[in-house]
């Protein structure tokens, strides 16, 4: 009995820590379109980008609410660390800005695929896992979208992108706990 309590409850966490870091990740992901947008003010393909990062995020602000989970205490480095990222990658030109979106959607592609699979045989949360595999689809069109135009012509695409994901595992690891 007590070991079902303990096992369902860390279980319980590891869910809302999924949710938390999600939600830090999609709200990273907006400041950083917002930060490459008032550089490219006019680009389509960045705000169509954009809109859609502001659904996931808008999906995962409803879960924490409807589930009670806090978010992360980082908000405000995200926030200010996702804009200035996006403002200094689109300030070098807009294939630097491709290319941030390339680092980042590698890292949340991977980062999102082993949520699918600590999620595949939870029955509880199918909803969930179908938000999830839906979210990875989607940063993995904009990876695509972001090499057909030209990401890998930017200036020091390597060290850049190397940098950028480093950063954004570092920015994951820490918003599943804090
Ligand atoms: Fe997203
Ligand atoms: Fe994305």
């Amino acid at each position: 009995m007590t070991k079902n309590l303990i096992t369902k409850k860390s279980k319980n966490n590891l869910i809302a820590d999924m949710i938390r870091v999600n939600q830090a990740g999609e709200f990273g992901a907006q400041r950083i379109y917002e930060g490459q947008l008032a550089i490219l003010k006019n680009d389509k393909t960045i705000q169509k980008m954009a809109q859609q990062e502001l659904k996931h995020l808008e999906v995962f602000n409803k879960m924490l609410v409807d589930r009670g989970i806090r978010p992360t205490a980082l908000s405000p480095f995200w926030s200010l660390g996702g804009y200035i990222l996006g403002i200094t990658t689109a300030m070098i030109d807009r294939k630097a800005a491709m290319a941030c979106t390339v680092a980042v959607e590698e890292v949340i592609d991977e980062h999102y695929k082993s949520q699918q699979k600590k999620l595949k045989n939870n029955n509880q949360e199918k909803e969930l896992l179908q938000l999830i595999s839906k979210f990875r689809n989607e940063e993995i069109e904009h990876k695509n979208i972001a090499l057909k135009h030209n990401a890998e012509d930017a200036k020091g695409f390597k060290v850049m992108t190397h940098g950028i994901k480093t950063i954004t595992k570092l920015a994951i690891f820490l918003s599943k706990k804090i």
